[in-house]
This record gives C-alpha cells, structure tokens and sequence, in this order.
C-alpha cells in the first residue's frame, strides 16, 4: 500500500468519526474556526508529496512554531540553550506555572510555554531583528514561502494573554529572562501567529526527517546531531502532557499546537501535517491524534 492509499482510506473513516473535540476556546480568534475543516499532507523523501481535504487552508500553527524557535536558538546559541531550559517532560499543562518556582526559573523544556518565553528571550538577545530573522530561517527549511505571521490572532491573542504575561514575569523575577518581558512576549505572541497550510507545514518538517537537510534546496539548516535532539524533544515533550499517550498511539516524534494542527516526522521517510481544529481536553487535535495513529498501524512504520 502506498502512502497515498493510506492517507486516502484513513481520512475517509477518520472524517466521518464524531467530533470528540472544541476549538481553543481562550483564544477569540481561533475560537471562531469552523471544526469541521480536516487537511493532511505528507512529504515523503523517497515518493511523490500528497495532500487531501482542506490541505491548502492556512490555519494558526501556534505552539507547531516553537520548533522553529528552539532550532533558530539551538543553530545560534549551541549547547549553552540547555544552561537555561531542560529537556525532560513536564507533565503538566503547556501553560503551567507551578515547577517554575521548585525549578528555579529553568523550565522542565523548550515547548511548555514557559521554555519557549526563554528561547524567544535568546533569539530577542542574539538577533537584530528576530522576527524577520526567525520567517526567513523558516523560510529556508521549505521551497515553498507560504508562511507568514497573522497580526489578527496575534491582537487575538495578546488580549487575553494574561498567563503568559504572569509567566514572562515570573520567569524575569527568578533571572531567566534577559530582555525587558514586554519586548519577549511581543516576539512569543508573534512566533505563535505564524500561518500555514499543511502542504507547507509537511515541507517545513522534512530537514528533521532527513538529518538537517533540506532537500530542495540541499542546504544544511541545522547539525544532524541537533535534529537528532529537537526529534528527541518533540518525542517526548511535543504533546504536553499527552506527550506519552502519543508515543504509544502513534510512534513518531511530532509537535502540536491549539489551532489543531500537528506536525511529525519519521526520520529517513517523511514528514506529515495534519489540521482539525476539534482539540481534546489536553489541547491537542482530537481526529489529528486519530487520524496519525490510524496512518502508522496501517503503514507498520513507526519509529519503534
Ligand atoms: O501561548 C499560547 O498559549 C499559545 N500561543 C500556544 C499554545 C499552544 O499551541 C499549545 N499547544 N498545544
């Protein structure tokens, strides 16, 4: 069976599943988003790219994003990032406050919230001018440039952002942030902004399926050994604290975000995208869960 005789028979039973989840309700702009749009697009390495349902629809990555931030950071900074952020699983909430303080101000990794503020604190620090900086290395990793930032949900988002406004602060008042907290939590609000549909989003993900590399263009975009990490990082950190509940449902490293969308790769083999905007109670997409661990039992390919 080829990947997209798969993809096709799974969309087709996972589409007329019951949708068990809600768009991110603390958000208004996403909160608006019609549930029932549904894309997948996989990106293999050895076979042609393909797409089907609502792949071409731009949507809000959110936290999907903070992959790209962590490997803009990692490429800048190399391993002095982990001075100032873990890499273990929180098992909490990707806005939680409580380890923070028993923690010292060293967030448990770079996707919780509170580890992505400190890593838009090292870009804030270390580049001239971070947003564009962080869309052009975006860019990079992608021959296609159908990404860009949403000043609408980042307002959306800004006007309630009352939790990361308390975390920045939080995290400055125990000396993990270096810059001013208003001017980091500009750069976070933006980062999570960044929009796309899942053809693209599938093609941002191939360079951590293929060692860093980007295959249309050849470009080395971050170290082996660094995709080897962030893949390790988003195995067991890319789902909160459902982190678990996907590696055992699915078997590949991947990244959510409350827009409903979720990114994964299988390293040597591809990288997928997947958008519905119905998240379960942990915040991830309810039929993106479904519809990723459906596609790795009826392909056999996991990573273990
Ligand atoms: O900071 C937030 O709450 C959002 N911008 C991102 C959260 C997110 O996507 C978590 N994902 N599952």
């Amino acid at each position: 069976m080829t990947y997209q005789e798969a993809i096709e028979q799974i969309y087709r039973s996972t589409k007329k599943l019951k949708e068990k989840g809600k768009p991110a309700a603390y958000i208004p702009e996403l909160s608006q988003i019609d549930p029932s749009k549904f894309g997948v697009h996989i990106c293999p390495l050895k076979e042609p790219s393909f797409g089907i349902g609502d792949y071409q629809t731009r949507f809000s990555i959110q936290s999907i994003a903070k992959v790209f931030s962590l490997s803009l950071a990692y490429k800048l900074k190399g391993e002095k990032i982990w001075e100032r952020v873990g890499v273990e699983p929180s098992g909490t909430k990707f806005n939680s406050l409580v380890q923070l303080e028993s923690d010292n101000g060293i967030p448990r990794n770079p996707f919780i919230n509170a580890g992505a503020l400190v890593i838009a604190d090292i870009l804030v620090s270390g580049l001239k001018n971070p947003k564009a900086e962080l869309l052009e290395f975006v860019k990079s990793m992608s021959p296609s440039d159908n990404i860009s930032y949403s000043p609408v949900v980042e307002a959306s988002e800004k006007s309630v952002g009352y939790r990361n406004v308390a975390l920045c602060n939080f995290l400055k008042s125990l000396g993990n942030i270096e810059n001013q907290p208003e001017e980091v939590l500009d750069f976070y609000f933006t980062l999570c902004s960044l929009e796309t549909d899942c053809q693209t989003l599938s093609s941002l993900f191939l360079p951590l399926a293929y060692d860093g590399i980007a295959p249309h263009s050849n470009e080395k975009i971050i170290p082996n050994s660094y995709s080897k990490r962030i893949n390790a990082i988003m195995q067991t950190c890319g789902f909160y604290d459902e982190s678990g509940e996907f590696a055992f449902r699915v078997g590949l490293p991947g990244k959510s975000g409350v827009g409903g969308g979720i990114a994964a790769v299988h390293p040597d083999k591809y990288s997928i995208a997947v958008w519905s905007p119905g998240l379960n109670t942990k915040g991830n997409s309810y039929k993106g869960m479904k519809f990723l661990e459906e596609f790795t039992t009826l392909t056999e390919l996991s990573i273990f």
